[in-house]
């Protein structure tokens, strides 16, 4: 018999060491190495698999089910796929649990079989949660169990469609002899559940919690085994919530969701823009309506700029890019003749939510323009458009259905590149320069 051999592994990018060191010399992270012992390999049946002319194979056909959850099934890319396995990542009581819970209870209205498995949570206390949120159908099977061995002897029996094992970090394979939650229980797993998913085409939703600074624990060598990556993300003190894929192999990875949590669970936001202009303040300087999109949804949010006197010159981004606020002050200063020396800019994006896409520069600046004259700018204008280092502004993707969704909210003026296509109905005002734009607005 071969002496088992103990090693270390690093818990965030699951480097393995023969010694303890007090820093990963792979992924540079601090106090991340943990003993485990090494599992022995598994024996493995030659596989006698010839290769195909592509054009003789015929291309799987993918089989959508939608969860009947709009939201959900935009980021899934339409819905969900057999065999497919999803890792859904997020901060402790982002809602990721209840998420879930509707999404398989939702399928299971619609006739499939399906396993919710909490190692977290009794079943008692899932089945509470259900109950909660108004969904109890004979087709959700509840289980708690963190005894990995168990959990496929209930899916050999119940044979579902769909599961949700919440989460990975909680079971545990007992021939893998390290702790739940080490990156060799993790892949382990994982890699059954992919075995399986893809033979009986389940497909299996994994919770996994995130760590301090964001990443999912331990799951960089998850995020390589699953098809999708999700992220569901919320600002404290802020009910809204956004679902993104960050890999997606059956969809797009750029689409967004937006979910509202409530005292009875969570119910998707079909109109974005009109849950996040809600509490727009009219005729208020320093206030823009920023037209973005996300994905291929136009979406509009409201830009806030607040510019006062501070002897620290201090600047402030909630909700926008901190780097792409500096080159966008740089760019006023510098091209658009502001003077900003002196003075405290603050820019937040409205409800909390987060935009990372050029199209806000113009927007932005418009904003700090309109609070350092403390004059605000027209209540039924929009604009849109990316600032180049010269001045310029440039076009951006999807302009079309930027002004479409403006005038579906009621604005009847825009402030667009110079390059946008004219659109019937609303007053598109193009313009080439930060400081055509300062002069227009
Ligand atoms: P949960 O789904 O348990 O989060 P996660 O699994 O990501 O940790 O949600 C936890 C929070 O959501 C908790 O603070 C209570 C709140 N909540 C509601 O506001 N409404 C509801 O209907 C439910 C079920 C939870
Ligand atoms: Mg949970």
């Amino acid at each position: 018999m071969s002496k088992a051999t103990t090693r270390y592994v690093c818990q965030s990018c699951g480097a393995a060491f023969p010694k303890w060191m007090g820093k990963c010399t792979t992924c540079s992270a601090w106090d991340s190495l943990a003993e485990e012992v090494a599992s022995k390999p598994r024996s493995a049946t030659p596989s006698s698999r010839k290769a195909v002319p592509a054009s003789e194979l015929t291309a799987d056909t993918e089989v959508r089910t939608p969860t009947g959850i709009g939201e959900f099934d935009r980021v899934l890319g339409g819905g969900i796929v057999p065999g497919a396995v999803i890792l859904l990542g997020g901060d402790p009581g982002v809602g990721k649990s209840t998420l879930l819970l509707q999404a398989l209870a939702a399928l299971a209205k619609q006739g499939a079989k399906t396993l919710y498995v909490s190692g977290e949570e009794s079943a008692g206390q899932t089945a509470a949660r259900a109950r909660r949120v108004g969904t109890t159908t004979s087709g959700l099977y509840i289980l708690a169990e963190t005894d990995f061995e168990s959990i496929e002897r209930n899916l050999d029996e119940l044979r579902p469609r769909v599961m949700v094992l919440d989460s990975v970090q909680t079971v545990r394979v007992s021939s893998t002899d390290s702790a739940a939650g080490t990156v060799s229980q993790l892949r382990e797993v994982a890699l059954r559940l992919v075995e399986r998913a893809k033979r009986d085409n389940l497909t299996v939703f994994l919770v996994g919690h995130v760590t301090k600074d964001g990443t999912l624990a331990g799951p960089k060598v998850l995020e390589h085994l699953v098809d999708t990556v999700l992220s569901f993300e919320g600002e404290r003190g802020h009910a809204y919530r956004t679902l993104r894929a960050q890999k997606n192999r059956f969809g797009s990875a750029t689409e967004v969701g937006v979910f509202e949590m409530s005292g009875d669970g969570i119910q998707e936001v079909k109109s974005p823009s009109a849950f996040f202009l809600a509490e727009r303040p009219m005729q208020a300087a320093g206030s823009v309506i920023a037209a973005s999109c996300e994905g291929s949804r136009p979406m509009l949010v409201e830009v806030q700029a607040l510019v006062v006197h501070g002897p620290t010159s201090r600047r402030t981004a909630n909700g926008v890019d901190a780097g792409r606020l500096a080159m966008v002050l740089a760019v006023l200063e510098k091209k658009g003749g502001l003077s900003l020396a002196g003075l405290d800019v603050f820019v937040n994006v409205a409800g909390g939510m987060r935009i990372d896409e050029p199209a806000l520069d113009l927007p932005v600046a418009l904003a700090v323009a309109s609070s350092l004259r403390n004059r605000p700018v027209a209540p039924e204008m929009v604009a849109f458009g990316e600032l180049g280092l010269a001045g310029e502004v440039r076009g951006v993707p999807r302009a079309s259905s930027r002004l479409q969704e403006a005038m579906a909210m009621g604005f009847r003026r825009a402030l667009v590149p110079a390059s946008t296509p004219a659109s019937a109905g609303i007053d598109a005002v193009g313009v080439r320069h930060i400081e055509h734009a300062l002069e227009t607005m």
